[in-house]
């Protein structure tokens, strides 16, 4: 018998345990869960520094460190929970979207540890994983809810209809908001990964200059759109033309004004969502849930509107493994397992 033809029809565990890998980006992430809200084990090498000095992710480095670094994450997530494969039921793993070459080493790696204990293998997208991270911080949550995705490749606001039918309501017509974080705090003379550094640069700046209003009156397209790419070429030629003047420019004002500019709208949206489908759960996902002056803004707007807010730990909004396991979970009940032809894809439709 195939590998295949012994797996497809494997009988489903009311809680089974999750092994989940994601290597999508600079992040080697290893999980373990219980079903799909308990994490036992969830171990993190990251590739970031390797990256710092060429001011973003070179992707050749990065699939060089997952593959060094894949097999002692996995290690040290099976040791850390106390279990060896033999206690796992199902591997889970990021199949995009993401960098190819990066995608390809957790696709295989997962491959060879279902082909090799005869498990379940589970093809997870990315953007859905970082969706049900919320699942994670709230073992309650059912949909519906609104989510604001806001991550370095995907800026939407996504209406979870069902556990599985997810509706974009709107999404970035251009640069996604993280990218928008990276390229000013380039600009600014950040270090790479530009979205914490400037957050913590806008802590000590005011919010006092002018920044265009992204899609105008004129757009034609979902009101729950948005548009980075005006902004950032703003913020850019702000922080150009001061130089060239040999102005003295306030950093910090610059930060504050940007992360202003760039989160409001994200708020705006989806409250504005919220109200429109009338759901009154709000969760945020990807790397930018984890800005502070966004978690604070919310928390104060939910409070204020009787809207109750999903936020996961900031570990759970960046990259991680464990919401690969929360979303591998959800396709188990579904029985959506993949044969050894499992390819990565650097574009997924969600
Ligand atoms: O979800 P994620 O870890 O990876 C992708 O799937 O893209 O998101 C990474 C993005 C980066 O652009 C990073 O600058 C941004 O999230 N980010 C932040 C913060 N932490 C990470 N942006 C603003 N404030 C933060 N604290
Ligand atoms: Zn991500």
């Amino acid at each position: 018998m195939s590998y295949f033809d012994g797996i497809k029809n494997i009988a489903l565990k009311e809680e089974p345990i999750i092994l989940g890998i994601e290597t999508s980006c600079d992040e080697t992430a290893v999980a373990i869960t219980k079903g799909g809200r308990e994490i036992i084990a969830d171990e993190i090498i990251s590739s970031a520094l390797e990256h710092a000095r060429f001011g973003g992710v070179v992707p050749e480095i990065a699939s060089r460190a997952h593959t060094e670094a894949v097999l002692t994450a996995t290690e040290n997530a099976l040791k850390s929970a106390n279990l060896t494969m033999e206690d796992i039921d199902a591997v889970a793993v990021t199949k995009g979207a993401g960098l190819l070459g990066a995608l390809l080493v957790g696709v295989s790696f997962a491959k060879a540890l279902a082909f090799s204990y005869n498990l379940p293998l589970i093809p997870v997208s990315h953007i859905r994983g970082h969706i049900a991270a919320a699942y994670l911080a709230d073992k309650t949550l059912k949909p519906p809810f609104i989510t604001i995705l806001a991550s370095g490749g995907h800026t939407a606001i996504v209406k979870a209809e069902s556990f599985y039918d997810l509706k974009v309501l709107g999404s970035t017509v251009d640069d996604a908001v993280g990218e928008a974080f990276d390229k000013v705090a380039r600009v600014l003379g950040l270090k790479y990964p530009g979205g914490p550094n400037v957050e913590r640069l806008a802590k000590d700046g005011k919010n006092s200059i002018k920044l265009p209003k992204m899609l105008g009156n004129n757009y034609q397209g979902s009101e729950f759109d948005f548009s980075y790419s005006g902004l950032k070429t703003a913020v850019i030629n702000y922080v150009n033309s001061a130089t060239q003047k040999g102005e003295v420019m306030n950093g910090a004002d610059v930060a504050c004004s940007f992360q202003h500019a760039a989160i409001d709208v994200l708020i705006e949206k989806a409250f504005k969502a919220l109200k429109f489908t009338g759901y009154k759960t709000l969760a945020v996902s990807g790397g930018v849930g984890a800005n502070g002056y966004l978690r604070d803004a919310l928390t104060e707007r939910a409070k204020t509107e009787g809207i109750k807010l999903v936020l996961p730990e900031k570990r759970y909004c960046t990259d991680n493994a464990a919401m690969i396991c929360a979303e591998g979970y959800l396709q188990y009940r579904l029985r959506n397992f993949s044969d050894l032809d499992l390819n990565a894809q650097a574009v997924v439709e969600f």
